[in-house]
């Protein structure tokens, strides 16, 4: 086996938490799955092969794949499924990452176990621009459901209501010592006095954007989403399913056992969630007897978007490794509203959304329709009848967007699948607007195909006039996941200039099966053009 040639079966595996025992989809029969490593500027091979039951997609989340989009993954954006029985080879080509990444499954909810961090290290005979970490610890972010995941989607979609919360929050798959049957198998980081240890943090939950923070200890963060940040010491970081964090722990506390945990941040007062609280342990290395109970670290409180704002405020991007300055003149300005929302209940349907109705969840207005065949392949053969174009559509959708008791006409979405065709090379600005339709609530809003700046966020009404000229031009993050507040908007620009079909969403499960997507089609430059589709493309 070559080194850059991955093999990646997916196949069910028994997995015991919290007392019970039930079959989990993997890959490699393990939870969480393979860390795939590679360089700055390298190319890896994927041989992902289905042995499970259900239909798959893979993802390698916040990989640029330039040119060559039919790898990605999203299902019925970019590929038709892998049956079960069938096998996809996927190129990951990675062109200016550096940092941590992850790929996760990519259909319906089976991303809930089949997820795996990427770290990708500097080019060879280059360095970080921090110094140097005595070792690297992946730290995966999950949660974890007694039922069958597959069972807990089929119901939440059945309902028409919200999902199941998790049973569980967990690290590294583990639920930790607060859990019944949990502890002997925490996970345990031995670690010397004295050494750094780079924390490769992967937010890699369903439906919960998390606290997290190490006892006693700070964290130095120096990188976010596979691009470095300026060092930032911090308590704790909040992190949104889809993002990452690149972290540096410096072991220089008195020699003892710390927890190191993980909990909810939710801005809603409406809903509920799953309040538990995931630890792993610090074990300092020597000769000594540890507290029997070591302390937890300080996390904010589950609602205060006050702390997860100010944290997203302070990380500040590093210009010298900018891929490209930060985009001043901008050619395409999009304002899409970000909302929850509602349909009518229809005959013989179940209604569990607010005063029996099933909840919708919409960009602009439209709760996104997947189509039978991916769009990729509609746009690339000129298939007719797929999509359609002008996201967002004309005249723009426009009320008074976080204010009190908005009309309930309001909070019923069209239905479509409308795309956004966006010119080569063109300068971008995307302001996500959350709405208070239903109920105003934190979104994290992921893109495919490229990274962005994030150079502002604000609560309220997004003012063109007045926000713009407070967006940060100088040292914003390069990020791939941004955390839209609760009724409030942020804002972000790139430069499109990777051709392909790439998929826009939010990053919590329950809101992305709701409709809360769209795709950005980046048309071909005349020198830059979509590569042709692999031979063993699944059928769709
Ligand atoms: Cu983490 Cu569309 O993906
Ligand atoms: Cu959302």
């Amino acid at each position: 086996q070559r080194h850059n040639e991955y093999h990646f079966v997916v196949k069910e595996a028994n997995y015991t938490r919290l007392c019970s025992t039930k079959s989990i989809l993997t890959v490699n029969g393990k939870f969480p799955g393979p860390i795939i490593r590679a360089h700055y500027g390298e190319t890896v091979y994927v041989n992902v092969y289905n042995k499970g039951k259900y239909n798959i997609t893979l993802h390698w989340h916040g990989v640029k794949q330039p040119r060559n989009p039919w790898s990605d993954g999203p299902e019925y954006i970019t590929q038709c499924p892998i049956k079960p029985g069938g096998k996809f080879r996927q190129k990951v080509k990675f062109s200016i990452e550096e940092g941590t990444l992850w790929w996760h499954a990519h259909s319906d909810w089976s991303r809930a176990t089949v997820h795996g961090p990427i770290y990708v290290y500097p080019r060879k005979n280059s360095s970080y621009p921090f110094p140097k970490p005595d070792a690297e610890v992946p730290i995966v972010l999950g949660e974890w459901w007694k039922s069958d995941i597959i069972d807990v989607y089929e119901g939440f979609v059945r309902s028409g209501g919200d999902p199941n919360n998790s049973d569980a929050l967990t690290i590294n798959g583990q639920p930790g010592d607060l859990y019944p049957c949990s502890k002997p198998e925490t996970f345990r980081l031995n670690v010397d006095h004295g050494k750094r240890y780079l924390l490769r943090i992967v937010n890699a939950a369903m439906n919960t954007i998390l606290f997290f923070a190490v006892s006693k200890h700070n964290l130095t963060v120096v990188g976010a989403d596979s691009s470095y940040t300026k060092p930032l010491t911090t308590d704790y970081i909040c992190i949104a399913p889809g993002q990452t964090v690149d972290a540096l722990l410096h072991a220089n506390q008195e020699p003892n056992d710390y927890y190191m945990a993980a909990r909810v941040y939710s801005s809603s007062p409406v809903i509920t969630v799953d309040n538990t609280t995931t630890t792993a342990r610090i074990h300092y290395s020597g000769n000594y007897t540890p507290t029997p109970t070591p302390s937890l670290p300080r996390l904010p409180n589950i609602n205060d978007t006050r702390a997860a704002f100010d944290y997203y405020g302070s990380v500040k991007g590093l210009p010298e490794t900018y891929p490209y300055k930060v985009p001043t003149k901008i050619g395409t300005h999009i304002l899409s509203t970000v909302s929850i929302n509602s349909f009518p209940c229809s005959e013989g349907q179940i209604c569990e959304g607010p005063n029996r109705t099933r909840f919708a969840a919409s960009m602009n207005n439209i709760s996104f329709q997947t189509p039978s065949i991916d769009i990729l392949e509609a746009y690339y053969y000129h298939i007719n009848g797929i999509y359609s174009k002008g996201f967002p559509s004309f005249p723009p959708y426009i009320f008074n967007f976080t204010g009190e008791d908005l009309p309930l006409e309001l909070e019923i979405p069209r239905r479509g699948t409308k795309v956004r065709v966006i010119k080569f090379g063109s300068k971008v600005e995307v302001v996500f607007q959350g709405t208070n339709l239903f109920l105003g609530i934190d979104h994290p809003m992921h893109l495919h195909g490229t990274s962005f700046y994030f150079v502002g966020y604000g609560f309220g009404n997004f003012n063109k006039h007045n926000d713009s000229k407070t967006f940060n031009l100088i040292d914003p993050p390069l990020i791939n996941t941004v955390l839209v507040p609760r009724n409030g908007w942020a804002a972000i620009r790139y430069r499109a200039s990777n051709p392909g079909v790439w998929f826009l969403h939010c990053h919590l499960e329950r809101h992305l099966t709701w409709g809360m997507e769209t795709v950005f089609i980046v048309k071909n430059g005349r020198h830059r053009k979509v590569l042709p589709p692999p031979p063993d493309m699944p059928p769709c």
